[in-house]
């Protein structure tokens, strides 16, 4: 008889995944969480370049290559100005096992992880794989994190709470007030505060910021080359925390990772270290995008807070519209996806081309008027 674990049995594929088999092919899809942009060309080249100089046929350092490491704390240091030793940080596949790492090694069975909700789909399988119990954490009205229903829900049982900011999937950013409560409760709560940057690059109002800055020993900050470079496919990310914690998360990336991807990691150190005007461009396109989805959205009468990174906006929606627009060839994602509190919401993705978004936007308006 096959068995399967009780940790398997509690997560599922993801549901988003669904919303776009039910999609026929020539549908306008404003369902993915992906850049639509090209990988900088001098990423590419350094991955090339390493290849074909044999850097790459072994595996490197389990934590990653010192170069991109170095790459990294850079980073920390002219974004979030603070000082960050290379050794601290541990080259991942992707943001998602960098999530993975920090639940493996914080959480204990039957614990408590307090996720954002609605919020990204990994937090709540993440923490059940870990053992773990996600409590999920309702937004407020606006869709930004709240630090006092962080706060509230706050036991002896609590081993983590997840912060995102800029938001996926409401495109909302934390107020510099909110990011230093994140830090403030962590520290005096003795809890760990995940916070996942994968969206720090994309802001269009006010400015990112992170916990990190104002608490070092209970943060761990998960990032990613995923969005801000535009290189989902590569899978390259990091997490970043203090030394204990790093050991930890090492031991569990070690068995199941070995080392992320070398080809990746080379180049991954040449987009950080790289020329940045090519992520002012995607934001700049990015910030365009914004401004065409919240009118079309105010035209087709549908309420949404203004997002302000990232490149989602989730509308409230009247019952049916998903499968009104799905119907008329636009594919978004149900808001429920992302939690119970998602419900009476939809998912925007706008890494999508100008043209497309307008279509899409004006299909949505005749399927609000429809189901109205
Ligand atoms: C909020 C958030 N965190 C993490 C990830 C995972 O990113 P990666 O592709 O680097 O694994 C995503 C991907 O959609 C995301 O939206």
């Amino acid at each position: 008889m096959t068995t399967f674990s009780d940790r398997v049995e509690r997560i599922s594929i993801s549901g988003i995944r669904e919303v776009f088999e039910a999609a026929g092919d020539d549908a306008i899809n404003l369902g993915l969480g992906q850049p639509d942009f090209p990988t900088p060309e001098h990423a590419g080249r350094a991955a090339i370049d390493a290849i074909e100089a044999g850097d790459t046929d072994g595996y490197t350092g389990n934590k990653g290559t010192e170069a991109l490491r170095e790459a990294i704390a850079e980073k920390h240091a002219r974004d979030q100005g603070v000082d960050v030793p290379p050794g601290d940080v541990i080259a991942t596949a992707g943001g998602s096992e960098a999530l993975h790492l920090a639940m493996e090694a914080h959480v204990d069975a039957g614990q408590e992880v307090l996720i954002p909700d609605p919020g990204f789909v990994a937090y709540d399988a993440l923490t059940k794989l870990a053992g773990g119990e996600p409590v999920p954490v309702p937004l407020r009205e606006d869709l930004t994190i709240d630090p006092a229903a962080i706060e509230e829900r706050i036991t002896d049982d609590t081993a983590a709470f997840v912060v995102n900011s800029p938001g996926n999937p409401t495109g909302t950013v934390s107020s510099e007030a909110d990011v230093r409560e994140f830090a403030r409760i962590a520290r005096e709560h003795d809890v760990l505060c995940v916070s996942d940057e994968v969206y720090e690059h994309f802001v269009f109002d006010g400015e990112h910021r992170s916990p990190i800055e104002y608490e070092r020993d209970n943060v761990v900050v998960v990032n990613a080359a995923s969005k801000t470079y535009s290189m989902t496919g590569w899978r390259l990310g990091w997490v970043t925390g203090a030394s204990d914690r790093i050991e930890r998360m090492l031991r569990v990336h070690q068995y199941v990772q070995a080392c992320a991807s070398a080809p990746a990691q080379y180049a991954a150190e040449a987009a950080l270290s790289g020329p940045q005007g090519v992520v002012d461009e995607m934001r700049a396109a990015y910030e365009r995008r914004r401004d065409l989805v919240v009118d079309g959205l105010a035209d087709a009468g549908l309420d949404c807070p203004t997002p302000q990174g990232a490149f989602y906006a989730m509308p409230r929606v009247p019952e049916g519209l998903v499968d009104e627009c799905i119907e008329r060839g636009v594919v978004v994602v149900p808001g429920e996806a992302f939690g119970e509190h998602g419900a009476g919401h939809a998912r925007i993705s706008y890494a999508t081309g100008e043209d497309d978004l307008e279509e899409a936007l004006e299909i949505m308006a005749e399927a609000a008027e429809a189901v109205r």
